[in-house]
């Protein structure tokens, strides 16, 4: 079998077979495949597609290209969610004590945040002392014994991903749907969970823009998830602003737990009851949706889900205390408000540079290798569609120094735009794929 005749094939717009995709995937992995030729298999693949037979094949050989996590040792249904990426998503430290409080096993790896976009390790890293290495044979047990872990990778996942997101991203080539499903489902089948919801972030701050291609991506997601033997579904949520109000590590912990406890709903606590409700049909634990949301729901009001999220803290050796007295997080040292100049209705925000000021402020790497400060971040006090007065404020900055307060100020006000008229606020929850 020769690369070239691969590229050919699929630049033509033939279908690729399941030993000519694994030859592929195999042989770019070991690097016999160099990058020149697979960089032109991805434009191939970019420009003429792939079907759901070739993209379940894709899908497995990089699956295969590195270790799968082996959950059997957890008794009971293990669930998973992943979220393709967005602002103040606080969503897994609210889901996942929820679900786990309704007898569901949540065995999670989760990644750090880069660029605009946050990553729930870094979050709950806020806990002081809260270890996200605990290793395999701990990480078994704490799901066995309280029905929850949330760690980093440890297992050497899909490193085919690896190779080929990085060839992709300098190649023009990220925006291939079966290129993106092989992705995202890849690392999610490697992971080992038998239920897996994903939120497909949609809007100015998300990855796709555009609600077309949302659809289709969540569409090809649920698709390759099921092909693969999953319980899968797939919730397509704006991401034309940022979830909630509280953008930055530790204030995205305050503000989860706020909902944990009860004190603040909106849009947040809704997304976690939809993707929550998702998980407990798909996994058999509640026989229809409205069931679902009351069983979470309930889990709020008898503080369940709270102290499950407390269990989860002290049994990865953080400050469990934090839970309940989250003065106890890390606090930024200077709050500066952010005074509208403009008066009129919250027209649009520019939800993408809202997530680059929190990551400017240091609460965002721009590297792998940035350190980030906890503390800073951002509270927005107006969302799109709320009428707002000239001198009001829009937002608090939580910053280092003011100086970096002062500049975050001036770069939010560019983000918000206004408008005389009154502003039908965006639906939230765009579609439910099942
Ligand atoms: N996220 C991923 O993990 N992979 C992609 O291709 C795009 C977004």
């Amino acid at each position: 079998m020769q690369m070239t005749d691969l590229i050919i094939k699929k630049r033509d717009g033939a279908e690729l077979s399941a030993e000519e995709i694994q030859f592929m995937i195999d042989g770019y992995v070991k690097g016999v495949i160099p990058d020149y030729q697979m960089s032109a298999m991805c434009m191939a693949i970019y420009l003429r597609g792939m079907n759901d037979r070739e993209t379940l094949d894709l899908t497995m050989a990089m699956v295969n290209s590195g270790e799968i996590v082996d959950l059997s040792a957890i008794a009971g249904v293990k669930a998973d969610k992943h979220s393709t990426g967005g602002v103040g998503d606080k969503t897994s430290l609210i889901l996942c004590p929820m679900v786990a409080a309704c007898g569901l096993r949540i065995a999670k790896m989760s990644g750090r945040g880069l660029g605009h976009t946050g990553g729930t390790l870094d979050k709950l890293e806020s806990f002081s002392g809260y270890n996200i290495a605990i290793g395999e044979q701990r990480f078994i047990e704490n799901v066995n014994r309280i029905g929850i872990a949330l760690i980093g990778q440890t297992a050497d996942i899909v490193p085919a991903d690896k190779k080929l997101y990085a060839l992709r991203d300098v190649t023009g080539t990220v925006p291939s749907i079966p290129l993106i499903v092989s992705s995202i489902m890849s690392k999610k089948l490697a992971s080992g969970a038998d239920v897996i919801v994903l939120d497909v972030k949609c809007g100015s701050g998300a990855f796709m823009k555009d609600e077309a291609q949302a659809r289709e991506l969540a569409r090809g997601l649920t698709r390759i998830g099921r092909l693969a033997g999953k319980k899968c579904a797939a919730v397509i949520t704006d991401m034309d602003q940022p979830l909630g109000r509280m953008v930055g590590n530790a204030l995205e912990v305050k503000e989860a737990i706020s909902v944990l406890k009860g004190e603040t709903r909106g849009d947040l606590l809704e997304l976690c009851l939809t993707l929550g409700s998702c998980i407990l049909t798909e996994a058999g634990t509640a026989p229809d949706a409205d069931t679902a949301r009351a069983m979470l729901l309930r889990t709020i009001e008898d503080g369940a889900a709270l102290r499950k999220l407390a269990e989860l803290v002290a049994a990865q050796d953080g400050d469990a205390e934090a839970v309940y007295d989250t003065s106890r997080l890390p606090l930024a040292p200077v709050q500066t408000e952010v005074i509208s100049e403009e008066a009129g209705f919250l027209s649009h925000m520019d939800c993408e540079k809202v997530g680059l000021i929190s990551m400017h402020l240091g609460g965002g790497r721009a590297t792998k290798e940035s350190e980030i400060d906890l503390s800073v971040g951002l509270v927005l006090h107006k969302k799109i569609g709320d009428r707002v007065e000239q001198g009001e404020s829009l937002a608090t900055i939580h910053a280092a120094t003011k100086e970096k307060a002062k500049e975050a100020a001036a770069l939010l006000r560019d983000c918000c735009t206004f408008s005389a008229e009154p502003v039908e606020r965006p639906a939230f929850i765009k579609a439910i794929i099942t």
